[in-house]
């Protein structure tokens, strides 16, 4: 491991490649331009899948794009609807999830994920989870609604029973504005 104390998106890849090993599944609640899904499919390989979900048609076609170009489409399952249907399509054991709240980079900004829809997913994917399971959540609060995701997020992690979860918030706190942060979500037993 490097001495740097690592941005946001960079902590949340290194929990993701340490609960992830090849054969595994995983979750990617929002797919946008695809980085965390192909992030995902690289490291459970041609052996494991990966559950990838967003409500937009741009962001399933550019996470499509990067997968082709990678050759790792095989190993994912796009999905164009919310996560909060998440159980519809994915019933199996998870080792680990990522949630990268708020809008598509590139994209409208005025689609970013909600605090309802988002709590109904993280609910659904804690179940899912296996022992040493990990759900990592990527957290934005500049934008409007974002705080109110944010406090949703905290409070729920926050009540979840120490015996059977560990919880971590992660963030720098000498930075102009509100910093991205990290919510992780590991399971115990
Ligand atoms: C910050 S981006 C994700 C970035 C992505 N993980 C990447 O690596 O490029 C957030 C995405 O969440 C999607 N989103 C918003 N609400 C959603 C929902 N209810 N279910 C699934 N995706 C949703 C947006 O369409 C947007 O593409």
């Amino acid at each position: 491991m490097s001495n740097n104390l690592f941005n946001a998106v960079d902590f949340s890849h290194f929990l993701l490649r340490e609960a992830l090993k090849s054969g595994d599944k995983a979750l990617d609640a929002t797919a946008g331009n695809g980085h965390d899904t192909k992030f995902l499919a690289e490291l459970v390989g041609a052996e494991g899948r990966v559950f990838s979900f967003d409500i937009q048609k741009e962001a399933i076609a550019n996470t499509k794009k990067l997968l082709q170009e990678a050759e790792l489409e095989e190993n994912v399952e796009l999905i164009k609807d919310s996560h909060a249907e998440l159980d519809q399509y994915l019933n199996e054991e998870i080792s680990a999830a990522i949630f990268n709240l708020g809008y598509l980079p590139g994209g409208n900004k005025e689609i970013i994920t909600k605090s309802k829809s988002t709590i109904r997913a993280l609910k659904k994917a804690v179940v899912l989870l296996k022992k040493d399971g990990v759900v990592v959540l990527v957290i934005y609060s500049g934008h409007d609604g974002g705080d109110e995701e944010r406090e949703a997020v905290l409070d729920y992690v926050t009540d979840l029973d120490y015996k059977k979860y560990n919880v971590l918030n992660y963030k720098f706190l000498n930075q102009p504005g509100p910093p991205p942060e990290v919510v992780a979500i590991k399971k115990r037993n």
